[in-house]
């Protein structure tokens, strides 16, 4: 069923992160990812504990953003200084294959996600069907972190990489700056054959911080298109 006004890739998203949560169970730490799918799956788990469910559930958010609504709707949180470990991560993506490697970090907040995945025991990814993607590249940049400091030089080598580069903004139009000050360059590669060789290409650069692709990192995808809810495993 639709809420009022909700359009169907809203409500995809909500139904893969209802979904989603069926998997969280009472006293787990759970990760909670970044964005408008993930939104979905703070208010469910927020409307389930206000329902006396999920007891002793804590959250570990990804993001400013998210602590933020976590905290509005009463989500007890932690820290992964108090959990270093994470028993499962529910977060969103913006690009998928077929292989369950992800493009991340539309909203900026892919550093704390990929701390907080590889932090987890099990990575539950939600995602409407629109997400889903013959190779990674293809309908989305791959958001690359870097410091202020030499961020020119970064452009240049990815441009050198083939990458086309455009240096985020903020809405009111300045750098757009991550929860930790750094800058993000939306890096269109086009459809991506190796993106394990770009990873590491990417992770061996001085003053890259973090890059949006994910990959070996999630263990489950939940999916809702017009066919229905599907959970794979
Ligand atoms: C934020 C992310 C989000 O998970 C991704 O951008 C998907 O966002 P949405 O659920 O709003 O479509 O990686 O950094």
């Amino acid at each position: 069923m639709s809420a009022p006004g909700e359009s169907d890739v809203a409500r995809f998203k909500r139904l893969a992160a209802e979904r989603a949560v069926e998997s969280i169970q009472p006293g787990m730490v759970v990760g909670l990812g970044s964005g408008s799918t993930a939104a979905f799956v703070v208010h469910r788990l927020a409307a389930l504990r206000a329902e006396g469910k999920l007891s002793g559930v804590v959250g570990v958010p990804t993001s400013v953003g998210t602590e933020e609504l976590a905290r509005s709707l009463g989500v007890p949180l932690t820290t992964l200084e108090e959990h270093p470990v994470v028993d499962l991560t529910i977060d969103g993506a913006d690009e998928v294959d077929s292989h369950l490697r992800l493009i991340k970090g539309g909203g900026g907040a892919l550093l704390r996600e990929k701390i907080v995945a590889q932090a987890s025991r099990r990575v539950l990814i939600v995602v409407d069907a629109g997400k889903l993607s013959p190779r990674l590249g293809t309908h989305w940049p791959v958001p690359v972190e870097v410091l202020p400091f030499g961020w020119r030089s970064q452009a240049l080598f990815l441009e050198g990489l083939g990458a086309r580069i455009t240096p985020r903004q903020g809405r009111d139009g300045t750098p757009y700056r991550t929860d930790q000050g750094n800058l993000v360059l939306d890096c269109a590669f086009g459809p991506l054959e190796h993106p394990e060789e770009l990873a590491m290409r990417l992770e061996a650069r001085a003053g890259i911080v973090e890059h949006g692709l994910f990959i070996g990192l999630t263990s489950e995808l939940v999916v809702a298109g017009p066919d229905g809810v599907e959970h794979r495993r």
